[in-house]
């Protein structure tokens, strides 16, 4: 931030870089995410503030914590809209509100359509339970413990119109023990995410 911007008043929603946090239930990243910028200061270090969380689904359980910290939340139900390209638009307007420079997928669980990722061109990225290019879609623990792999981890990425297959901006690994079952491997996996996925933004918007 510059001496004028802190002059001018560094909450000034003009001056700062907004995220933009698209969730679908428990927002255990989301929640990470809040924190990493108030412990570390994106804020009054970054210029960067957590501007809305923004869910597909009215009884996302993130929700209550995004409101505990003060952040804007906003619900935008899928299911009222015919089509996935309305929807997708509604969602699209709702986010450009908040002129984000980030858009953050947090377990947001619809895929997008190639409009909306267009739009968001750059600036959409997301976070996928699996060391991508391996495992791309659902069920990525199972298919890793069946694979017999021996290590597993989580994936942060550009999105682009091609499902779980942007450019990688960072990825975190974990071994995958002999008595590893989905839940376990998955809660494994999730720790790693809390930790990644700040770090990753954070690395992003300090470029
Ligand atoms: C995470 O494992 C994430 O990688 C995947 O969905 C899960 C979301 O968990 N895309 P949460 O809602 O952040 O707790």
């Amino acid at each position: 931030m510059t001496g004028l911007e802190a002059w001018l008043g560094k909450d000034n929603p003009k001056l700062m870089k907004n995220i933009v946090i698209l969730i679908s239930g428990a927002g255990s990243n989301m929640a990470a995410i809040v924190l990493a910028a108030e412990q570390r200061q994106w804020s009054d270090r970054l210029g960067v503030r957590v501007a809305a969380v923004v869910s597909n689904r009215a009884d996302a359980d993130g929700l209550e914590f995004a409101k505990t910290r003060g952040i804007p939340v906003v619900v935008v139900d899928h299911k009222s809209f015919a089509s996935r390209e309305a929807f997708d638009l509604a969602l699209q307007d709702e986010i450009d509100r908040f002129e984000p420079t980030l858009v953050v997928l947090a377990g947001f669980m619809r895929i997008l359509s190639s409009g909306f990722v267009r739009h968001f061109h750059n600036r959409l990225i997301n976070i996928h339970p699996s060391l991508l290019p391996a495992f791309a879609g659902l069920n990525t623990h199972q298919r890793a413990i069946e694979m017999g792999c021996q290590f597993a981890g989580a994936t942060v990425h550009h999105v682009t119109p091609d499902l779980d297959h942007g450019p990688i901006l960072a990825q975190g690994v974990v071994p995958v023990l002999p008595m590893d079952t989905a839940e376990s491997l998955a809660e494994r996996v999730l720790t790693q995410e809390h930790l990644m996925y700040p770090q990753a933004i954070e690395r992003l918007l300090s470029a």
